[in-house]
């Protein structure tokens, strides 16, 4: 059993997770299976981009490994490895410091993985919901033109979805939070027309994937939000909305994160910088709704 401890400025704290014996898998497949966020394109070697540090927590379980030589020449080319440290893998079969996760294998000694990461994403901890797995596993996204039309589904049905909520909460006599869906639709709108937009300047056709395409038979933003409750209050509408975006920035950030498509990958970042500036907005707002329910003598449980 080896305990792998990995470490990065784009995670919130260190993650530490075990490699069951015998596991033969290379630190990169690990990683992704614990959805820790190393940076990876070719997986084989070849461009660099999975760089690591490794740090033995116990220098007496440091295992001998020969170095590739596509390994050894990217790091030497990087200027990750010291001439002592050739030395050492060449004679000694000892492993420098800097190693490529996808050329590493998993064995039974502690580590320390510490990565860079993409400087570009927000913050986040990968255990922050399941969602992003549960989405991203769902979904197969292969070109530009099925990954824009995933997005327009998805903020077309959170505007179709937050209207429907409104004149539902209308009817039932909710005005206040029929008024407050209606204002969520409408920035849902200007999100699908964002969404389109994109679309027409990278000139793509729009094809909808079908309900069955996603978990459930529901988009990431939409499921979050249950039937509406008549008595439902602001407060408790707006942390229904805050679920909503959240699983739609998760959705674009795993997305961010695994594609090996460059041009999906950019634009799947501007969606989770999108998103994210939606979440930060809708807290906003649950922190002011909170205070306004505390002056009037209520509790903000919503
Ligand atoms: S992913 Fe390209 S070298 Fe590892």
């Amino acid at each position: 059993m080896a305990n792998v401890t990995f470490s990065s400025p784009v995670m919130p704290r260190d993650i530490t997770v075990y490699a069951v014996a015998g596991h033969r898998g290379t630190l990169l497949a690990l990683a992704k299976a614990h959805h820790i966020p190393i940076p990876f394109d070719c997986q084989d070697g070849e461009c660099g981009s999975c760089l690591v540090e490794i740090t033995h927590f116990s220098p007496r379980e440091r295992y001998g490994i020969a170095l590739t030589e596509k390994e050894k020449e990217l790091l030497r080319q990087f200027g990750k490895i010291t001439k002592a440290e050739i030395m050492d893998a060449e004679v000694n079969d000892m492993p420098p410091h800097h190693r490529l996760a996808c050329q590493c294998f998993v064995r039974n000694e502690d580590i320390m993985v510490s990565f860079e990461g993409d400087m570009t994403l927000p913050v986040k901890g990968p255990t922050l919901s399941i969602a992003a797995a549960i989405y991203k596993g769902g979904v197969q996204i292969k070109t530009l033109d099925d990954f824009l039309s995933y997005a327009v589904q998805i903020e077309e049905d959170a505007a179709i979805h937050f209207e429907r909520l409104s004149k539902t909460m209308a009817a039932c006599g909710n005005s206040d939070v029929a008024a407050l869906f209606s204002e969520l639709g409408h920035y849902s709108r200007l999100h699908l027309a964002e969404a389109k937009a994109k679309c027409s300047r990278k000139d793509i056709t729009v094809s909808l994937p079908a309900k069955s395409a996603w978990p459930d038979n529901e988009t990431p933003e939409k499921t979050a939000l249950w039937a509406a409750d008549p008595e439902m209050a602001r407060l408790g509408a707006l942390k229904a909305a805050l679920q909503g975006e959240r699983r739609g920035f998760e959705f674009y950030y795993a997305i961010a994160g695994t594609t090996k498509d460059p041009e999906i990958r950019a634009i799947a970042k501007e969606f989770v910088h999108e998103e994210t500036e939606h979440v930060d907005k809708l807290k906003q707002w649950i922190e002011q709704e909170e205070a306004a329910v505390r002056a009037k003598g209520g509790t903000a449980a919503s």
